[in-house]
């Protein structure tokens, strides 16, 4: 599906691909750039690139011009310099445009002055971030100011944490009932080069775990009631455990996934009066031997994240210490080409006619979401696909602007379907 953009507004950019020299910025600005080519009439798509340097900026233009056959991609794209610690140069551009895509990481050291400029001078915000410390604190620090204004931050819009939030969001859609629990199960399948991600995001989960004790003071903060247990209890999981669904052994998922998801239960439990769902996200990780290797490597990173030399060395050599899963050099095309994922919900709840406050579920489902390669290709579609709702579908969106999880902002919006239409697939695997 195109692109159309009904104005909302004078500026004149609809969308600036900030960060759009980084590994996953010259996807993203590709992708935009795909985007602004398939419009059908209901007007253009226009878009710039920005960050802190001119000629990279340059150099991504004649590149993504070349791999899309499309030389006015090099002639026609806006480039707008802007550095985060330069806040004038910040204000500049977010004064430019509707929405601003933050592909500037890691977030915890980058993002914030990105969501105030944005909040500040009138700019919708959509990030990729899958650092639940960053995303909680904005939510703290910026959800009344943007309220105020207007502004709509939507962060997680990546691989974190789409497919999980909005698989959720399907699953209830779809299950006919009231959906108590959810299990999902993330596998990964990759060629013989296995998977690969690019340093940054390594970087941004050293960081993360070495100070994951000050996630819970953050949530202290918010002063929320425990959310409402509906129905029987979720299973309890051993830390690991062979996985029948997935058919390998698998571990809860450390990534942002229940958190966003936690976090969208709320809003939708205050906004909506949904009843909210228990949630619990596994992540498979192979055979036995990979579990000994997960484990010792897990051991080794969680020790060396506690002090300083420990995260230096782990940051300098991402390849050696995460046994190739990263590298500064990033995935090749072919690496990415030859990986895709799955992420399968179990669901269970009770059927229509039925009391989830009596006996045990009587009704399950399974849902898929499926799609290629998660950490460039399909957070790179479910980015772009977040903006172009925001942009498309405005008055869908929560009725105050704030700061949001995807599923919060996009209840409401057509972004499962267009999601659909751009590579990340949703469907029903079983309903009994
Ligand atoms: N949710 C997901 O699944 C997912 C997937 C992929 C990536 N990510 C996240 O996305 C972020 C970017 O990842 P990446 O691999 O693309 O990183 P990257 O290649 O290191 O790119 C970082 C970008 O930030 C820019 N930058 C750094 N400091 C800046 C400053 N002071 N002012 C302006 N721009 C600055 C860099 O510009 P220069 O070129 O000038 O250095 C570059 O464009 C990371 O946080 C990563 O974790 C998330």
């Amino acid at each position: 599906m195109a692109a159309p953009v009904s104005s909302v507004s004078h500026r004149p950019h609809h969308i600036i691909v900030f960060g759009a020299t980084g590994f996953t910025g010259r996807f993203v600005a590709e992708e935009v750039a795909r985007c602004a080519a398939e419009r059908t009439g209901g007007g253009s798509l226009k878009w710039a690139v920005a960050g802190r340097s001119r000629q990279r900026l340059e150099e991504v233009l004649e590149r993504a011009a070349e791999r899309l056959s499309m030389p006015e991609v090099r002639t026609d794209t806006e480039i707008i310099v802007a550095d985060v610690s330069d806040e004038e140069s910040m204000a500049a551009m977010c004064q430019q445009g509707v929405v601003v895509l933050n592909c500037v990481g890691p977030y915890r050291f980058y993002g914030e002055p990105v969501v105030k400029a944005c909040v500040e001078n009138g700019a919708h915000y959509v990030d990729i971030c899958g650092e639940p410390q960053f995303l909680e604190r904005m939510q703290l620090e910026y959800h009344t100011k943007a309220s105020d204004k207007g502004v709509y931050v939507i962060g997680s819009c990546g691989f974190d944490s789409i497919p999980a939030d909005l698989g959720i969001l399907y699953t209830h859609r779809q299950f006919k009932g009231t959906l108590t629990a959810v299990e999902s199960f993330l596998k990964i399948s990759s060629g013989s080069k296995g998977m690969c991600g690019h340093d940054t995001t390594w970087q941004s989960a050293v960081h993360g775990f070495a100070d994951s004790g000050s996630l819970r003071q953050l949530r202290k903060k918010f002063g929320h009631k425990p959310l409402p247990v509906v129905g029987a209890k979720v299973q309890k999981r051993g830390f690991v455990f062979f996985s029948k669904e997935i058919e390998q052994y698998a571990i809860p998922f450390m990534g942002s996934d229940p958190s966003v998801v936690k976090r969208t239960q709320r809003f939708l439990y205050d906004e909506e009066q949904q009843l909210p769902l228990q949630y619990s996200a596994y992540v498979g990780v192979g055979g036995l031997f990979s579990v000994v290797k997960f484990f010792c490597g897990g051991l080794i990173f969680w020790f060396m994240t506690k002090f300083s030399l420990g995260r230096r060395l782990l940051t300098r050599f991402p390849s050696f210490f995460s046994f190739g899963v990263f590298s500064k050099a990033g995935p090749t095309m072919k690496q990415m080409e030859d990986t895709c994922f799955s992420l399968t919900f179990f669901g269970e709840g009770y059927s229509e006619n039925t009391d989830p406050s009596k006996g045990r579920p009587n009704a399950k489902i399974c849902t898929q979401v499926i799609g290629a390669e998660p950490g460039y290709v399909a957070t790179v579609s479910a980015m772009v696909q977040a903006a172009v709702t925001l942009l498309n579908e405005l008055h869908s969106l929560p009725r105050r602007g704030g700061v949001y999880t995807p599923g919060a902002a996009f209840y409401k919006t057509s972004l499962i379907d267009r999601l659909q239409n751009h590579g990340i697939k949703f469907s029903v695997r079983d309903h009994q």
